[in-house]
């Protein structure tokens, strides 16, 4: 949680050995060879055992001592967030899963080093900020926020390798493993930039704990939003009234209570990113006084990608060791028997709040994909919560070759994923989307509907395409007006 009262004492500085011992002692990933039994299995965990596992999409570094180097510089630093925070997000999604809450989850397909600066890290927070209170209004839950920021730098490829004009250079997987200007010198994995990265990530951290300490309390105000868009849209009446509702509640409570919402209740944010360069995770998972495991501590919700989540892989065996709540993000290729093992590998106590499964399987493939998933999960007993990804199954080329996304196949699969687990009588806990609050053109479609053409206008992303401000905002009252819906049925 980027909030609330910060009084005890620092993690990762000291913590007690495994064993007791009167002494504190600093255990870290790379003096933590001690292993502890996993109860998934009978099989040891510690946070290097993954090392005996195939891993996949990791960079092949030139100089492995450095990298073992920076690791165990890594190790010492202090960590980025903490295991209570990290208990207390578990929490809350455990009532997600149970219906009480909505998790909003966005941000960047990937963060980029350059693009750690003040206005960036701003509007980011300000539209999910604006979407969450969308969300709080319309459906009356509370609603979770997490960002893909703080460490969402390493991104997987589909090849190794990338040929141009001849030349054939390692893939650009992120800036957290190296540069994405096609020369030899960049392209070279540099496990230095895992500090760079980390350092970044504890900039971006820090600054977003004092915009949610101080500076935001306007953000509260749709007075001040930016809704232009609303005119434009066929459903600006609808959009009209949402705001306006808004708008009198939060001035109906500053009535009541006499002080500003802003200052009246502190929001909490919790970070996620994709927990793929695994000596980066290795490096921040950590023990910590007065509780049990092991909790990476550079985010408080990593998620497994689908690329890394074969059972025997080096990403499972690092995943189910760790203590946080953690997703795995599955896509049409999934079966039943790779997820069900999976929750027997990563959620083998059922304990609540745990674990997460984001889908993303498009527009058009859903309705086949997702209800077998279902069912299969049903059949465990377990519980889960479930997040729909509308982005990533619906990427496509324009003729010009960008990559873009419809927002009209992002609105379908979110409208499916809703409808789909209200027939099944499970429930649709939150979205994952991948935006920025700039005025980017990246995807089409939305109120102003973006064409093709438009792309070319401010097309700034090096991987995914992205919600703008105003798609991001319209989708919040799209979700919200849904869930709205929903829990009518119920
Ligand atoms: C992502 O979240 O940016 C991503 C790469 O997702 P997926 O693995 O689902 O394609
Ligand atoms: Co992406």
């Amino acid at each position: 949680m980027l909030s609330g009262p910060q009084s005890k004492r620092p993690e990762g500085s000291a913590v007690f050995k495994p064993g007791g011992g009167d002494s504190d002692t600093i255990v870290t990933a790379m003096t933590a060879h001690s292993s502890t039994p996993a109860s998934s299995t009978s099989r040891p965990w510690s946070p290097v055992s993954w090392r005996d596992f195939p891993a996949a999409q990791q960079p092949k570094y030139p100089d492995p001592e450095m990298v073992e180097a920076v690791i165990g510089q890594l190790a010492s630093l202090p960590p980025l967030v903490t295991s209570w925070e990290i208990e207390s997000l578990k929490h809350q999604l455990a009532e997600a899963a149970e219906g009480e809450r909505f998790v909003l989850q966005g941000g960047d397909c990937a963060e980029r080093f350059d693009e750690c600066e003040a206005s960036a890290i701003a509007s980011k927070l300000k539209i999910l900020l604006q979407m969450s209170l969308v969300l709080v209004h319309g459906t009356h839950k509370r609603v979770i926020r997490v960002g893909r920021f703080g460490g969402q730098y390493a991104k997987p490829r589909s090849s190794d390798l990338e040929t141009r004009d001849g030349m054939t250079l390692p893939s650009y997987r992120g800036d957290i493993v190296n540069g994405i200007a096609f020369t030899e010198a960049a392209r070279t994995p540099d496990p230095v930039r895992m500090l760079r990265g980390y350092e970044r990530s504890a900039l971006t951290i820090n600054f977003i704990r004092s915009l949610i300490d101080g500076g935001f309390a306007d953000l509260h105000h749709p007075e001040y939003w930016d809704l232009e868009f609303v005119r434009h849209s066929p459903q600006a009446a609808e959009y009209q009234k949402i705001v306006e509702s808004i708008g009198q509640s939060l001035r109906f409570m500053e009535t009541l209570a006499g002080v500003q919402v802003g200052q009246m209740r502190r929001v909490d944010f919790y970070t996620s990113h994709e927990g793929l360069l695994l000596p980066y995770e290795q490096a921040q998972t950590r023990q910590v006084p007065h509780r049990r495991g092991y909790y990476n501590l550079s985010t408080h919700f990593p998620w497994l990608g689908m690329r890394t989540c074969p059972l025997d892989s080096a990403h499972v065996d690092y995943f189910r060791g760790i203590s946080n709540p953690i997703a795995v993000k599955i896509g049409p290729d999934i079966t039943v028997d790779w997820l069900t093992g999976l929750l027997n590998v990563l959620h083998p106590d059922n304990e609540p709040g745990r674990m997460t499964i984001i889908t993303r399987f498009g527009a058009h493939q859903i309705a086949t994909c997702l209800p077998p998933l279902i069912d299969a999960v049903e059949r465990t007993g377990k519980r889960v919560l479930w997040i729909c990804d509308p982005m990533h199954g619906n990427t496509e080329m324009t003729a010009s070759g960008l990559k873009t996304r419809k927002f009209e196949h992002i609105l379908v699969e979110l409208e499916q994923a809703f409808e789909i687990h209200r027939m099944k009588g499970t429930y649709l806990g939150g979205v994952h989307v991948e935006l920025t609050g700039d005025d980017v053109t990246e995807c089409t479609g939305g109120a102003r509907g973006l064409n093709e053409e438009d792309l070319q206008r401010a097309y700034r992303t090096q991987v995914d395409p992205r919600l703008n401000y105003e798609q991001s905002l319209e989708m919040a009252m799209i979700i919200a007006r849904r869930v709205a819906a929903s829990e009518a049925a119920r």
